[in-house]
């Protein structure tokens, strides 16, 4: 039976690894492409949704993509340590491959801005673990400025190996369903993500794998929205923690992205995206991080405004992290247990039945 190999040894042709890289791989990628019949149907106008679950992957997050390769690179070329600043993901990815391939791992992540099972991630995989009084953003600068004097590689989205193995979900979208979508959608945050997906696509097309370029539709949260009021935010606010970034690093190549696909890049207030998310959860069983919700709270409001118009419509939506990441926030939206004496007349009256 043939099985998934890990997406270097899936998409070696398409990498920059070599017969010499060593491939530090927990088999990532391979992510399901779930179609959301509920949530089409409630759309309306003949679109069709499907969702790329990236929360699948093995640290549970798209990150996974990226750090199979800025790891495997670290160690070809000696590497001993590795450092990023994180708002909780790439610091679980970059901590779970450190491990794996016996190299010690720094993060610095914004104290007080972490869902918890980022933070029990990190801390397990035996990352060296700071908690910086401060936002990812100031976390992130003084990242550049250690990696910069010290012999250690970082492994945020600067780190050239990470846009190339996350631009796979793009291939694999096109390998699933024979040709790219319409539409894309995803989270923007430090916008590595949005670049990288274009690049997949691009290449994909320009290999004469697909026959059209998606228009990629980029979110970010309205207290977070530096790419759409072309201003860095200074002090950004959201519940989605993951995306809470004010100066992202991949500004530029996320706008190239944006125009040169004839997509958009706009914002979602954080009640949209909470809407988003209990609806993936309720209406299709897919239980996902909130700022990944951000992409189908975007689809939501553009079609709304009637956006989806040409041809086939077919939307994918990237879902970049699993819910149980974040529990505190599934918990928040919901409705609280009933509690209930062991008594049968207790639990029929509270079921109603
Ligand atoms: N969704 C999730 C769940 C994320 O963790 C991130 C980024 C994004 C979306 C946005 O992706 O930065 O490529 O635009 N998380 C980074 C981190 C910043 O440190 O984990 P992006």
């Amino acid at each position: 039976m043939a099985y998934w190999k890990g997406l270097i040894e899936e998409y070696r042709a398409y990498l920059s690894v070599t017969e010499k890289t060593p491939v530090i791989t927990l088999k990532e990628g391979d992510t399901p492409l779930l179609y959301g019949p509920r949530i089409s149907r409630k759309l309306g106008n003949g679109v069709k949704v499907f969702f790329k679950f990236e929360g699948l992957n093995p640290t549970c997050s798209f990150k996974d993509r990226g750090m199979t390769m800025a790891i495997s690179k670290a160690v070809e070329e000696g590497s001993k340590a590795v450092i990023c600043a994180s708002t909780g993901n790439t610091s679980a990815s970059a901590a779970a491959y450190s491990a794996h391939a016996g190299i010690s791992c720094a993060v610095l992540l914004p104290h007080g801005s972490i869902a918890l099972g980022k933070l029990a991630q990190s801390m397990i995989y035996g990352a060296k673990v700071l908690a910086v009084e401060g936002s990812f953003d100031q976390a992130l600068a003084l990242t550049r400025q250690l990696a910069d004097k010290h012999p250690i590689t970082m492994v945020n989205s600067n780190n050239p190996y990470r846009i190339e193995g996350q631009k796979t979900a793009a291939f694999e979208i096109v390998d699933t369903i024979g040709d790219a979508p319409e539409y894309h959608a995803i989270p923007v945050g430090n916008a590595g993500n949005i670049t990288a997906y274009w690049r997949g696509y691009k290449e994909y097309k320009q290999l004469g794998k697909s026959t059209r370029f998606p228009r990629m539709c980029g979110f970010q949260a309205a207290g977070a929205a530096p790419i759409v009021n072309k201003k860095i935010v200074e002090n950004p606010q959201t519940i989605a923690t993951a995306i809470k970034i004010g100066n992202p690093f991949s500004w530029k190549s996320a706008e190239a992205a944006r125009d040169e696909s004839r997509g958009l890049i706009e914002a979602v207030t954080d009640e949209e995206i909470l809407e988003a998310y209990e609806m993936l959860a309720s209406m299709e069983g897919i239980f996902c991080e909130p700022a990944s919700a951000a992409s189908l709270a975007g689809v939501i409001k553009k079609n709304k405004e009637g956006y989806f118009i040409d041809g086939e419509r077919r939307i994918v939506c990237t879902l970049t992290g699993h819910g149980l990441k974040d529990p505190d926030a599934a918990v928040m939206r919901s409705t609280k247990p009933t509690v209930i004496k062991p008594d049968m007349v207790d639990i029929l009256k509270a079921l109603k039945l």
